[in-house]
C-alpha cells in the first residue's frame, strides 16, 4: 500500500467518524503563513485557521495556498480570517507568531515593548474561543513570550511551549552537517538554555554522526565554530534578509505541533516552565521535553557537566532579567 493511500486512508477514516483536528496560527506574515503551509503540506490536521490583523492578508495567503493542495496532494482546509477569533474557535493547537519581527543589529530581546501587549491579547482572545488549546510561541523574545502567555493566562505548564529550541537545534544540526560534510538528517544534537543570541547552548558534547559523538570526527576548533554559528544563526539571516528568517522558524514551530496533535512523543527542546528542574524555577527555557497530546508529557532531566550547568544558570539568569521588563512595560 502507497504512503499516499495510507494517509488518504487514515484522512477519509478519521472525517467518517468526525475525529477532526484543527490547528490556528496567529498572525499571517512570513513565520506564520509558513508555518500554516507546512502544516496543511504534512497534512498534520484536518483544518488549519490562519488570523491577522491586516486585512485580507490571511485570505488572500489562505487562497493562494489552497490552489496549491491539488498540486501537492494534500487534503488539509486552510482558511483565513481578519481578527475573527470565532473562526478559530476549538482549535487543538493555537500558533502564536504574532508581533514585530528584529531588524538587522536588533536582538530578539529588544522586541518586548511591543510584542508583549500584541501576544497577551492574541493568546487572550484566541483562548477564549478555544478553552482547552495547546499554545505554541514562537514571538520573540520567544522564552520571556511563552512565560507571559503562560502567567497571564493561568493555564496549566504543560499546555504552553515556546518553540526555540527546536529551531535551534535544527540549525545546530544543519551546520554540523556542513561541517562533516553529511546528511542532516543522519546528525542528532540539541540546543538547551534560552533562544538568544547568547543564551543559547548548543550541546556538542551529546551531538552524534550516525552513533558517533561528533567530538572525535571534528577538531575542537571547527566544532567550536559550528557553535559559534548556532548562536547567531538568527542573527545571521536577519542581516542577510533585512528581517528574521521565515522557513526555518515556521517549520519548526509545525514540527512541535506535529508532535503534538499526532501524539508523537518525540524528544524536542522547547521552553517550558521550570519549577527545580535544572536548578531554576519560574521562569521558562529550553530543555528538552517530550510532547504528545497532552503538550508537555515530561521534562527530559539531562546530566550536564559542571561547564553545561554553569552556562545554563548564566542562561536563566539573562531569561530572568528579560522576563523582569514585562513588570516594566506593565504585560504582568
Ligand atoms: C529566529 O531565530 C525568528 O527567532 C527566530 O530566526
Amino acid at each position: 500500500m502507497s504512503l499516499y493511500f495510507c494517509r488518504n486512508f487514515i484522512t477519509h477514516i478519521n472525517k467518517k467518524l468526525k475525529i477532526m483536528s484543527k490547528v490556528t496560527v496567529v498572525g499571517a506574515g512570513n513565520v506564520g503563513a509558513t508555518c500554516a503551509n507546512v502544516l496543511a503540506f504534512n497534512e498534520v490536521a484536518d483544518e488549519v485557521v490562519m488570523l491577522d490583523v491586516k486585512e485580507g492578508v490571511s485570505e488572500g495567503k489562505a487562497m493562494d495556498m489552497m490552489q496549491t493542495a491539488q498540486l501537492l496532494g494534500f487534503d488539509t482546509t486552510i482558511v483565513g480570517c481578519t481578527n475573527d477569533y470565532e473562526k478559530t474557535a476549538n482549535s487543538d493547537v493555537i500558533v502564536i507568531t504574532s508581533g514585530i519581527p528584529r531588524k538587522p543589529g536588533m536582538t530578539r530581546e529588544e522586541l518586548i515593548g511591543v510584542n508583549a501587549g500584541i501576544v497577551k491579547t492574541v493568546a487572550e482572545n484566541a483562548l477564549k474561543y478555544s478553552p482547552n488549546a495547546i499554545l505554541v510561541v514562537i514571538s520573540n523574545p520567544m522564552d520571556t513570550m511563552t512565560y507571559l502567555a503562560l502567567k497571564s493566562l493561568g493555564l496549566p505548564k504543560n499546555r504552553v511551549i515556546g518553540m526555540g529550541g527546536a529551531l535551534d537545534s535544527s540549525r545546530f544540526k544543519y551546520f554540523l552537517s556542513q561541517a562533516l560534510g553529511c546528511n542532516a538528517n543522519e546528525v542528532e544534537g540539541m540546543v538547551i538554555g534560552g533562544h538568544g543570541d547568547t543564551t543559547m547552548i548548543p550541546l556538542a558534547r551529546l551531538a552524534t554522526y550516525k552513533g558517533q559523538p561528533v567530538s572525535t570526527l571534528l577538531s575542537e576548533e571547527k566544532l567550536n565554530e559550528v557553535v559559534a554559528s548556532t548562536m547567531v544563526g538568527g542573527a545571521t539571516l536577519t542581516k542577510l534578509l533585512g528581517t528574521s528568517a521565515w522557513y526555518a522558524p515556521g517549520a519548526a514551530g509545525a514540527y512541535v505541533v506535529e508532535s503534538i496533535i499526532h501524539n508523537q512523543k518525540k524528544m524536542i527542546p522547547c521552553s517550558v516552565l521550570l519549577e527545580g528542574e535544572y536548578g531554576e524555577s519560574d521562569l521558562c527555557i529550553g530543555v528538552p521535553v517530550i510532547l504528545g497530546k497532552n503538550g508537555i508529557e515530561k521534562i527530559v532531566a539531562l546530566e550536564l557537566t559542571a561547564d553545561e550547568k554553569e552556562k545554563f544558570a548564566a542562561s536563566a539568569k539573562a531569561v530572568h532579567g528579560t522576563n523582569a521588563a514585562l513588570k516594566e512595560v506593565g504585560a504582568l
